[in-house]
């Protein structure tokens, strides 16, 4: 970690609670629906979260903001504990895995504020006692967003190791977009004001439930989008295509075995061509459109 990744340290979490009068957005009305049991709980509290808006329906001073325009969720180092090929799943955790559970929830949005569908995290954490583990894959998993561009995280709230403050990694990436690197971080922690990367456009809102906690978070991506001309919550967005989204030439089903295909489970270690090139699988997915190997270097390594 270089001195070059050192932020302002700052900790707005005494602050940061949000105004009585918050205006509820559509996108907290899309979050309601999906997280019928647990919305209450969601609201009106902790760090901005990119779906609500700001004092008087205007955007919000922080990242993540999300309306035309606005910046992205911020980039953070990936640290020296990131390890491709994670498993599928959504739950880092079983029923005697030590810690404070923790479920992590969320949207992924691109730059009109538009859900993403199919959108890849790849989550990895320190365990209870603050270590990593880098000979398997506790505490790392991938997933992504459903129909309505949602994520839900199940894990507990890692721990404390030397010269951080309390955090969690994530790498995401829109079908066919660059990898966003990034960590997450916790409201009230002493540390968040002496680790020089923890950034406050960071925080999750954390909410107590219970004997566990509940964290929310919306990442902006880079993403541009065509609005919903209707504004309608279940609109669904349309990721603008870029040049270096070459697509096939031929139709899928008429490719010859071993050639990319969109609706194939690949495992890691899958070796597909793609436009002539060699590709090899770094984890495993189902193949959709947007996904082609040169697409996606969290999904395809050149073999
Ligand atoms: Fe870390």
């Amino acid at each position: 970690m270089s001195p070059t990744d050192a932020r302002d340290p700052r900790d707005p979490a005494a602050g940061a609670e949000a105004p009585a009068d918050r205006r509820i957005s559509r996108k907290t009305v899309l979050k309601a629906a999906v997280l019928a049991g647990a919305t209450p709980l969601l609201l009106g509290g902790g760090a901005a979260l990119a779906r609500d808006l700001g004092p008087g329906g205007g955007p919000l001073d922080l990242t993540p903001e999300c309306d035309d325009g606005d910046h992205p969720t911020i980039e953070q180092t990936e640290g020296p504990y990131f390890k491709p090929n994670s498993p599928l799943r959504t739950s880092l955790v079983t029923a005697g895995t030590p810690g404070t559970p923790l479920t992590v929830s969320g949207y992924v949005f691109g730059r009109a504020c538009l859900p993403i569908a199919g959108a890849l995290l790849d989550f990895w954490q320190a365990d209870v006692n603050g270590t990593y583990d880098n000979v398997g894959f506790t505490f790392r998993g991938h997933q992504f967003t459903n129909a309505q561009g949602a994520f839900s995280l199940t894990t507990i709230v890692p721990g404390l190791y030397p010269g951080r403050t309390r955090h969690i990694h994530v790498k995401v990436q829109a079908p066919g977009r660059p990898i966003l690197t990034t960590q997450l971080y916790f409201p009230g922690e002493p540390r968040n004001s002496s680790d020089t990367i923890y950034d406050p456009a960071l925080l999750m809102t954390v909410q107590q439930v219970g004997s566990g906690k509940l964290g929310s978070f919306d990442f902006v991506l880079d993403v541009p989008q065509t609005p919903s001309p209707s504004g309608s919550p279940s609109a669904t967005p349309t990721i603008t295509p870029t040049s270096a989204s070459p697509r096939p030439t031929q139709s899928p089903t008429s490719q010859p075995s071993g050639t990319w295909r969109a609706g194939t489970t690949y495992a890691a270690g899958d070796r597909v061509t793609y436009g002539g090139v060699t590709y090899r699988c770094l984890q495993g997915h189902t193949a959709m459109t947007g996904w082609e190997p040169p697409n996606v270097p969290a999904l395809w390594q050149r073999a």
